[in-house]
């Protein structure tokens, strides 16, 4: 048998691997056979316990707003995931929920999710919508524009750490007066062969 010795990569071809990922990497509409690979990667990422979140109970049973249901691909496999999702304040203010959003651990800090999150944010702005909240790390989405100034005044349907609840005006001034509970307003879910598979898997 023969033994090859490997050397360690050097910095500035781990650069040039970057780059040829990224020039490999599609961002694209979320389609029926990304779902298995999807929930895969979600449960990688979060755990069991993504389905806790205050964020969930706006998800459950909904299906994400049209068009922004993203997938990243390299090669033709799934690296990353992104989902929004309508929702409106008691004050009638409508935005749109960002998240979950995730990369494949082997993938990340490769710029796939700050790719995703700005293809999104673009789509969303195209598509006339006006303002956009999450619950996520300040100091990774801050980058993109969000704040916690923006959902001072509002409440999610659950628990919510205040340093993690942030917004975006997609128009300026859109989440100007937006107070209350949020609640979801999106269209039902379709049933899913894939989901319920995933689910199968997950419960087993
Ligand atoms: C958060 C996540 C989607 C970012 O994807 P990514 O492809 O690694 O992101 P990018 O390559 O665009 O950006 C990487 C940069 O963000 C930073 N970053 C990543 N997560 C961060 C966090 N939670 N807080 C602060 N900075 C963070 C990295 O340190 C890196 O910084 P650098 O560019 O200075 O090296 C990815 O790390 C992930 O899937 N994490 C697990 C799931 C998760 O936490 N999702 C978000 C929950 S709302």
């Amino acid at each position: 048998m023969t033994t090859m010795n490997i050397a360690a990569p050097r910095a500035e071809d781990i650069a040039v691997a970057t780059m040829a990922d990224r020039a490999r990497l599609r961002i694209v509409d979320e389609t029926a056979t990304d779902v298995t690979a999807r929930e895969a990667l979600l449960d990688a990422a979060f755990g069991a316990s993504r389905f806790a979140k205050s964020s969930e109970r706006m998800r459950e049973g909904r299906a994400p707003a049209r068009g922004l249901a993203l997938s990243a691909h390299l090669d033709g496999a799934l690296v990353g995931t992104i989902r929004l999702w309508h929702i409106q304040s008691e004050s009638g203010h409508a935005a749109l929920l960002l998240g979950p959003v995730a990369v494949a651990a082997s993938k990340q800090s490769l710029g796939i999710g700050g790719a995703l999150i700005r293809e999104a944010l673009q789509r969303a702005r195209a598509r006339g919508h006006k303002a956009v909240i999450l619950v996520g790390d300040e100091p990774y989405y801050r980058r993109f524009g969000f704040e916690r100034r923006h959902t001072l005044a509002l409440d999610m349907p659950g628990p919510v750490d205040p340093e993690r609840f942030l917004g975006l005006e997609l128009v300026a001034g859109a989440l100007e007066g937006a107070t209350g509970l949020l609640r979801p307003t999106g269209p039902r879910a379709a049933r899913s062969p894939q989901l319920r598979a995933a689910k199968a898997v997950r419960a087993a």
